[in-house]
Formats: structure tokens, C-alpha cells, sequence
């Protein structure tokens, strides 16, 4: 078990693979204390365009990851999914129920799913509700999707003789203040937190970066000081810069290296810490290698994707 730092953020160890999460095999089994992560989206129109074949390639890769993750978590440890149902050509796909399926098949218990709310008028979507108010006759109706499902798996049940056991300096540094439990209502089935705005931060453009508040609480509520979070879609490295900045450890797995700057800014931000940088084959390099409209990530990702 790890010992207390003099700050949260020192001392704290950060590790980012560039390469495909459907193979792990730089972490050992059982060695991570918790996940959390946003696959993407499907084909997300506006951020993955026909990135997958079709929505079985998509599950097929669902379920590699998950597999993985099972292998990799701790007993009792918690599995946290960021995802929602996603609408592409007019058709919405079951992506919770689909990847809840594939979770518990894998042999994950469903342990709860929080939806977490942004504000009305935030969306990054398109406004479908427009419609309704230019017909406003039946079947015109298309609501606006404010919306996004936190799944929380679990591998087994906790032992919580382990909390007991603890060393007195983790147990403090891992205690959660109350006063943000009652204040902010973490304590419902419903989260209110602004998500990240296109144009906020120029380290989150282009990726559907969940905000640091969300990854917050999930770090707070399900792992201790020292512990080791996974990330295996790290995008902008939302996940891992928040482990760092509440004591915890990180890994992340990353297809596109062309995000390797931003992560390695995020990550930074949080104060002194470790980084390690790793690039595999199978990752997809980027910019000056597209030879047509196709953006590249979409291209190459098509072949390491299966
Ligand atoms: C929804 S974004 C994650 C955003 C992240 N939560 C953040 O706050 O920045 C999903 C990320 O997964 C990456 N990705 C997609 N398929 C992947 C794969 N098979 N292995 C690793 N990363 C992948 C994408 O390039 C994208 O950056």
C-alpha cells in the first residue's frame, strides 16, 4: 500500500500506451484499482464518423476491451462507463443496454448507472427539438439530448475488512468531505455537472472530453489514495490528470498519438508528478499521413480497430 505524499499530486506515477485497449498486456492482472472511461460513441457523427464498419464491429470491440478489464481489475473493483445511446442515420442504437449486456457476460455484477444532466441548452448535438417547434404536429416530436448514462460495474464484491486494514494516513487522504456530498447532491442517481464546452479548452477540441468534476467523484467515491486508475480511452486525459491531482496513480491507452501533446499538457498541469510515454504499432499516427478526405484516425482505424 502506498504511503502519503507531502502534496497530493507529488510522487504520483502516470503511464500513457499509444495503442489499441482491446490488448492491454503491459498491465498486469489484478493491478488496477478502478476504471473510468467514455468509449467512444459508435460512429458519433461528429467525432467518429464511420469509424466502424458496422455496430457489430463496434460490440466486437466492446467486448474484447471488457474482457481485458476483467483481467486487469482488482477483485471487487470498479468499472466505470461514461457512454450513452447514440442516434446515427436517424436510427438510435442501444449502447447502454448493449454495452450493460456485454459487462455482465464478461462476468462484471451491475452495480448502479447514474445519469449525469447538463444544463439545458449546452448540447453539443444538434437541437432535433427544432423541429416540433417549425411542425407543431404529432410525429414531428425529437427531444434534445441533455443527457449521458455513468454505468458502474463491479468485478465481485468489495472486501471491506480491507478498508479496516488501511493505514490511518490513506484512510484520512482518501476520506470524502461530506460537505460536497450534501452540497452538490452526489449522493442521488442524478448528476448536474456542465459538460466541456467545444470551445472552452483548446486541449479538449475535438474530443468528447467528459469534465474533471465527473471523473472527480468517481475517483473519490471508488479508490483510495495511492491506488491505480485505468483509463483505456484517455482521450484528452481528463482521467488521468484528476488521479493525479487527488493522489491517485494512472494508466491510459490512447489509438491516436496525434493527442500525444495535449495529454502530455493535461497530465502536466497537474502539478510535479511522473510520465511515461509509450508508443505501440498498433497506434494510429495522424496529420500529413492523409492522402484523402477520409481524416486518418477514421482511415487506419478501421484496420487496428478489429
Ligand atoms: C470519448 S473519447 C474519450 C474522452 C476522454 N474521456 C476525455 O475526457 O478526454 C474516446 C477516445 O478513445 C480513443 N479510442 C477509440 N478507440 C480506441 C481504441 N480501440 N483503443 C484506444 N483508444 C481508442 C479515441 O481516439 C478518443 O480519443
Amino acid at each position: 500500500m502506498a504511503t502519503v505524499a507531502s502534496t497530493t499530486t507529488a510522487g504520483t506515477r502516470h503511464k500513457v500506451v499509444f495503442g489499441n485497449c482491446r490488448d492491454m498486456h503491459e498491465l498486469a492482472r489484478e493491478s488496477i484499482d478502478l476504471v473510468i472511461t467514455s468509449p467512444p460513441y459508435y460512429n458519433a457523427p461528429f467525432d467518429y464518423p464511420g469509424m466502424y464498419r458496422d455496430y457489430d464491429e463496434y460490440l466486437g470491440l466492446l467486448s474484447r476491451v471488457a474482457d481485458e478489464l476483467y483481467r486487469v481489475v482488482r477483485d471487487g473493483r470498479i468499472v466505470c462507463f461514461v457512454i450513452d445511446d447514440m442516434l446515427v442515420d436517424g436510427e438510435k442504437l442501444p449502447i447502454v443496454a448493449d454495452a450493460t449486456k456485454i459487462m455482465r457476460e464478461t462476468g462484471f455484477r451491475y452495480r448502479d448507472r447514474i445519469m449525469w444532466v447538463k444544463p439545458k441548452g449546452y448540447s453539443r448535438i444538434s437541437r432535433r427539438s427544432g423541429v416540433v417547434i417549425q411542425h407543431p404536429y404529432p410525429m414531428y416530436f425529437y427531444p434534445d439530448n441533455i443527457q449521458e448514462s455513468i454505468l458502474i460495474f463491479q468485478k465481485g464484491r468489495f472486501d471491506y475488512k480491507k478498508v479496516r486494514e488501511l493505514d490511518q494516513t490513506i484512510l484520512d487522504a482518501s476520506r470524502i468531505d461530506s460537505h460536497a456530498i450534501n452540497q452538490n447532491e452526489w449522493n442521488l442517481t442524478v448528476w448536474q455537472i456542465t459538460n466541456v464546452l467545444p470551445t472552452n479548452n483548446p486541449l479538449e477540441k475535438g474530443i468528447a472530453a467528459f469534465p474533471e468534476e465527473l471523473a472527480s467523484r468517481l475517483v473519490q467515491l471508488f479508490s483510495f489514495y495511492g491506488e491505480t486508475v485505468l483509463d483505456p480511452f484517455l482521450g484528452s486525459g481528463t482521467t488521468s490528470k484528476v488521479a493525479a491531482q487527488l493522489g491517485r496513480n494512472s494508466v491510459g491507452y490512447e489509438l491516436n498519438f496525434s493527442l500525444k501533446e495535449r495529454i502530455f499538457s493535461k497530465i502536466s498541469s497537474a502539478g510535479r508528478l511522473e510520465l511515461k510515454i509509450e508508443r505501440r504499432l498498433d497506434s494510429v499516427a495522424h496529420a500529413g499521413e492523409s492522402d484523402d478526405e477520409v481524416p486518418p484516425i477514421q482511415k487506419r482505424a478501421r484496420q487496428s480497430l478489429r
